[in-house]
């Protein structure tokens, strides 16, 4: 199994040493322009190997596009990340014309390639590589609700005390500080409604720390978070690579699921070696659907920025 990661910044550095570590591919690919960062930094995770007992053989490579043949997951985590006080639509005016090269580059050398797009705002990137790559819709996956649930089971976790591994949730909708609809409804500690043990008050400023998740990080950081994003993008990498059929939320194009046509946000899809197996269309309460509604017409915004970019 061979992984490309495009980016050998924080993101894409961390996702390529998390799948590493989990061992199931036999190559990662590490993709910069900057001179040597991405030689560098592979070399610097291929140290690991007998420390973190893996096999996985890390490359890096300068802007050296061959070198990702026959990829069969590539993960786009490159352009700039956001500041203190910037919201990912903003990075627009940068991110799109990349993630457009970076899409051409890597299918031109690997035609059948499943795409996960990490760069922001993401879901409108996820949106622009469909549009340019040509690929079927089930082979381009968006990683923001992953992360976001990810945000809000640890926030979860917080206001239970209790492990996170004891808890489930999800986060869908766009991956944006306002679009996320984190699903408070259907959240569970050990199989029981967290309702049973969190009052509408503490779940609902559970809710707000998650959709803000990535902005008190960037402002404690200096810069976006890279931790999460990447044990997240490393998380469905596996299981589109060992075909394990996982339900994740991502960003994916929608034909009329949830009543939604003709843009990329976050429901829950099933992962395997097609990519996206199935798209999981779930009852909403009216809430729930009304609040998916309203996070459309955000994203559906930010996709009218990009069109008048006539990129594609
Ligand atoms: C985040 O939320 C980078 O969008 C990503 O941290």
């Amino acid at each position: 199994m061979k992984i490309t990661v495009v980016g050998a910044g924080a993101v894409g550095a961390s996702c390529a040493e998390y799948i590493a570590i989990k061992n199931f591919a036999s190559e990662v690919v590490l993709l910069d322009i900057k001179e040597n960062l991405a030689e560098g930094k592979a070399m610097d995770l291929m140290q690991t190997a007998s420390l973190n007992n893996f096999d996985t053989r890390i490359f890096g490579t300068t802007s050296d596009y061959k070198a990702t043949a026959n990829s069969d997951v590539a993960v786009i985590t490159s352009g700039i990340p956001r500041k203190p006080g910037m919201t990912r639509e903003e990075l627009i005016g940068i991110n799109a014309g990349i993630v457009k090269m970076v899409s051409e580059n890597l299918i031109k050398y690997s035609p059948n390639v499943i795409l996960i797009i990490v760069s922001n705002p993401m879901d409108t990137m996820t949106y622009l590589a469909y549009k340019v790559s040509g690929l079927s819709k089930n082979r381009i996956i968006g990683m923001g609700g992953a992360l976001d649930s990810a945000r809000f089971k640890y926030r979860l976790s917080e206001a239970l005390n209790c492990p996170a591994s004891d808890v489930s949730a999800m986060v869908i909708g766009g991956h944006s500080d306002k679009g996320m609809v984190p699903l408070t409804r259907l959240a569970t500690r050990n199989s029981l409604s967290v309702a049973n043990f969190l009052s509408s008050e503490r779940l609902n400023k559970v809710k707000q720390d998650t959709k803000v998740g990535g902005a008190t990080l960037t402002k404690m950081l200096g810069t976006s978070a890279w931790y999460a994003p990447g044990a997240a993008v490393a998380s469905l990498v596996q299981s589109i690579a060992c075909d394990q059929n996982k339900m994740f939320p991502c960003s994916v194009f929608l034909d009329g699921e949830y009543g939604l046509s003709d843009l990329a946000i976050g429901v829950p899809v099933v992962l395997g070696k097609r990519g996206i197996e199935k798209i999981i269309d779930i009852k909403l309460s009216k809430e729930e659907q009304d609040q998916l509604i309203q996070s459309a017409e955000s994203v559906q915004k930010t996709n009218k920025i990009l069109s008048d970019m006539k990129l594609f």
